[in-house]
Formats: C-alpha cells, sequence, structure tokens
C-alpha cells in the first residue's frame, strides 16, 4: 500500500429492504489511510447495513445502488473471489457479540491460529499472535489459548475478535471498542487501519 491522499475508502451509496422505505439514501463517506472514523446514530438509523454494503454482505432482499471504492477496487462489481480475498486480509469486521462470533466449540487459541492462518498461511504465527494479544491487553499464556469462550469474560471476547481482525487488513469495522484498545491502536500501531 502506498501513501497517498486518495480515499482507501470512497463510498456512496443508497438502499432499502424489500417492502421497507430506503435506510440509507445517497450516503456519501470517505476514509483516508491511518484515519480513524467513529460512526453514531441510533438504532436501526443504517449502521450495520452500511457496514455491510462495504463487505458486500447484505442480504439479497437488500437494493444497493452507487458505488463503493476501496484502494481502487470497485467492491459493488467485483468478483466474489476477489472480494473474499479483501474481506479478512484487507478489510476485517469485528462483530457487536463474542458470544455469536465465536465458535463455543473450540479452544480460543485455536480460533486465533485459523484466523490467522487465512491471512498468512507460511509465516511463523506464535510470536505475532502474542504480540496481537498483548496489543489488546489480553494475556498471551499458552493457559489463556487454551481456554473455551466461556471461560473468558465479555470484554475480553471483544478484544480476542478485535486481534483476530488486526492481524492483518488495513481497513477495520467495529461495533464497539473499549478504552484500552483505542489506547493500543494509537500506541501498539497494528497496522493501516480506519475503524468504524
Ligand atoms: N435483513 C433485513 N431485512 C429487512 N430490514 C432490515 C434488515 N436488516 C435491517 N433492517 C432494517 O433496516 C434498518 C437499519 O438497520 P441497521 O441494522 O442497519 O441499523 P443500525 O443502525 O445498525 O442499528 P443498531 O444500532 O440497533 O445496531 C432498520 O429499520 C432495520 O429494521
Ligand atoms: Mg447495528
Amino acid at each position: 500500500m502506498t501513501q497517498s491522499n486518495n480515499p482507501l475508502l470512497s463510498v456512496s451509496i443508497s438502499a432499502s429492504y424489500a417492502g421497507n422505505k430506503p435506510v440509507l439514501r445517497h450516503l456519501i463517506l470517505e476514509i483516508r489511510e491511518r484515519e480513524i472514523h467513529g460512526l453514531a446514530g441510533g438504532s436501526g438509523s443504517g449502521k450495520s447495513t452500511l457496514v455491510l454494503a462495504i463487505m458486500g454482505l447484505l442480504p439479497p432482499t437488500c437494493k444497493l445502488t452507487g458505488k463503493v471504492s476501496f484502494n481502487g477496487v470497485d467492491l459493488l462489481s467485483v468478483s466474489e473471489s476477489k472480494l473474499r480475498r479483501i474481506r479478512g486480509r484487507e478489510i476485517a469486521l469485528i462483530l457487536q457479540s463474542p458470544t455469536a462470533a465465536l465458535n463455543p466449540m473450540l479452544r480460543i487459541g485455536t480460533q486465533l491460529r485459523e484466523a490467522w492462518r487465512a491471512h498468512k498461511p507460511r509465516q511463523d504465527e506464535n510470536e505475532e499472535i502474542r504480540q496481537t494479544l498483548r496489543c489488546v491487553s489480553l494475556p498471551d499464556e499458552e493457559a489463556f489459548l487454551r481456554r473455551y469462550p466461556s471461560e473468558i469474560s465479555v470484554g475480553q471476547g471483544h478484544r480476542l475478535l478485535i486481534a483476530m481482525a488486526v492481524l492483518s487488513p488495513w481497513l477495520h469495522h467495529c461495533g464497539r471498542t473499549d478504552q484500552r484498545v483505542r489506547r493500543n491502536y494509537t500506541k501498539g500501531d497494528p497496522g493501516p487501519a480506519a475503524g468504524m
């Protein structure tokens, strides 16, 4: 990725779910490298719809028009296979609920390693995983990694989802962050990122 003044993400869209009034009307948004944005709005105002539109994850019942350009790629017309490569590697989605996002049957270390291997299959993983855990104020010991999602707190679960997402992508969307993570984002700097 090169440093430039061009937006990393440029969005100009409208969206409506079948049979309902439009949720997003001519929404325009630009995010440049290393910018961090917050998006505030009432419940049901369309925040998740915007993020799902950017990720190409809206259900077919949602009519989306306009343009979403990420790093020069038009995400609304790109092939599904290319979009799949961008998702996770270049754009990450940090879901709001750890209980819904984490697999209750797998140890958290297993889930972290799976996320890491999806991005960088051939590189040494342990040190980078431990570094990322420290960056989100989680213990980096093996005993912690051997726990199941039900054996960690909700706050630790949120930070674990963030750790999984920051293992490499350039752009992060998150439903919630906490103060420790925001502080470490500026201090530890896990990579070029913009959050929403
Ligand atoms: N799959 C769907 N089918 C139909 N309507 C939907 C669907 N998903 C969301 N909506 C509606 O679209 C509107 C925007 O929803 P959205 O989830 O984007 O809001 P939000 O701003 O993220 O809300 P919250 O803060 O509660 O998470 C709401 O009126 C919601 O009921
Ligand atoms: Mg939402």
